[in-house]
């Protein structure tokens, strides 16, 4: 009698688990082959020659690398959880087989040739940014040449495709705001200037108002900005060194890959934009 319950309880255990991975399978998969619309006009301005210097500045201030790797050749960004590799792929191999119009949805929409969604790509970012700094990104990719650099595809185990199912790796197309879209052209004057770079470069980690970001130990920076001078700020953005002692931890190796290439101009736009939020928050 006690060998049969315990069978049978076994049988429920491993017929449970059948339907949980079912589920994570069909889960997964939906979140995988679901089919966005293509974004009408994913960018209004056409790449051009003149605009590749001005491009390659604004793919290191992105960030590109530190995902798609050194000279964007492709990485390996995880692997693990029991058998995920997910791959960023070779920009300098992808800016040759897709079109200008494919490379601009991918970027700012997160939507693929296919139609399918890129996961772990930050396209809401990059949907705020500009028509005319996306076309100077995608004249600097589109202008080098392909090298060889880390091959294969993402591969999804059973943890990532948990999580897929479950929403906690987002379809980055699914979860956009198209009312965000960046304007035409990039702001000159500096209030605007500096609202456009703090809503496409810092608020990822500072969150929407800027008001700091507890997941993230990010501070506020209506109040950081208090503690720092013109010429503190700017030597901040230029050292990497911060200016309040305390240590910066995350603030300093972003600066020094990414945001050390943020023009004089720049670095103030977002120091008169922050003081103004500041008086007002
Ligand atoms: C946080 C990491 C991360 C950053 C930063 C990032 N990417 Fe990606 N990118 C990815 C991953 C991962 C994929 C693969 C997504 C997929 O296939 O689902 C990808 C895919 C792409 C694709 C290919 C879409 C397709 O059609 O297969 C393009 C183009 C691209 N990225 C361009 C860029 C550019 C340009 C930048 C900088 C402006 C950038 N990415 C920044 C992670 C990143
Ligand atoms: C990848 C996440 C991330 C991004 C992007 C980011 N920050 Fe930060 N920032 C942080 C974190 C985390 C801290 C807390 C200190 C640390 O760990 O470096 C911080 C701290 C700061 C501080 C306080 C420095 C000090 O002396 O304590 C300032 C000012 C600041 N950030 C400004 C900016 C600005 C301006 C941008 C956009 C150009 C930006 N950050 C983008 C994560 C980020």
């Amino acid at each position: 009698m006690r060998s049969r319950i315990k069978w049978a309880l076994g049988l429920v255990i491993v017929a449970l688990a059948a339907v949980g991975i079912w589920r994570i399978e069909v889960g997964s998969q939906a979140v995988l082959t679901h089919v966005y619309a293509q974004p009408q006009r994913p960018l209004a301005i056409a790449p051009a020659p003149q605009m590749i210097a001005e491009g390659q500045r604004l793919v290191r201030i992105n960030g590109c690398s530190a995902c798609h790797g050194a000279g964007n050749t492709g990485h390996v960004v995880l692997t693990g959880w029991l058998g995920t590799r997910l791959v960023a792929p070779n920009l300098t191999v992808l800016a040759h087989r897709l079109s200008t119009r494919q490379l601009a949805s991918a970027l700012r929409y997160g939507v693929k040739p296919d139609g399918t969604s890129v996961v772990s790509m930050p396209a809401q970012r990059f949907l705020r940014e500009s028509d005319a700094d996306v076309a100077a990104m995608i004249a600097y990719l589109q202008s080098v040449p392909s090298k060889a650099g880390t091959a294969g595809k993402t591969q999804w185990g059973l943890i990532g495709k948990a999580m897929l199912a479950t929403g906690l790796i987002p379809a980055a197309a699914a979860d956009l705001q198209p009312s965000e879209r960046g304007p035409l052209h990039t702001p000159v004057a500096p209030m605007a200037l500096g609202r456009y770079l703090t809503h496409t470069q810092c608020s990822a980690c500072h969150g929407r108002h800027l008001s700091g970001e507890a997941e993230q130990d990010s501070p506020d920076l209506r109040f950081a900005i208090k503690h720092y001078t013109l010429a503190a700020f700017e030597s901040f953005f230029r050292t990497g060194v911060g200016q309040l002692g305390h240590g910066t931890p995350h603030m300093t190796p972003l600066i020094r890959s990414r945001f050390h290439e943020l023009s004089t101009a720049e670095v103030s736009a977002i120091y008169v934009y922050l003081n103004h939020s500041k008086a007002r928050g």
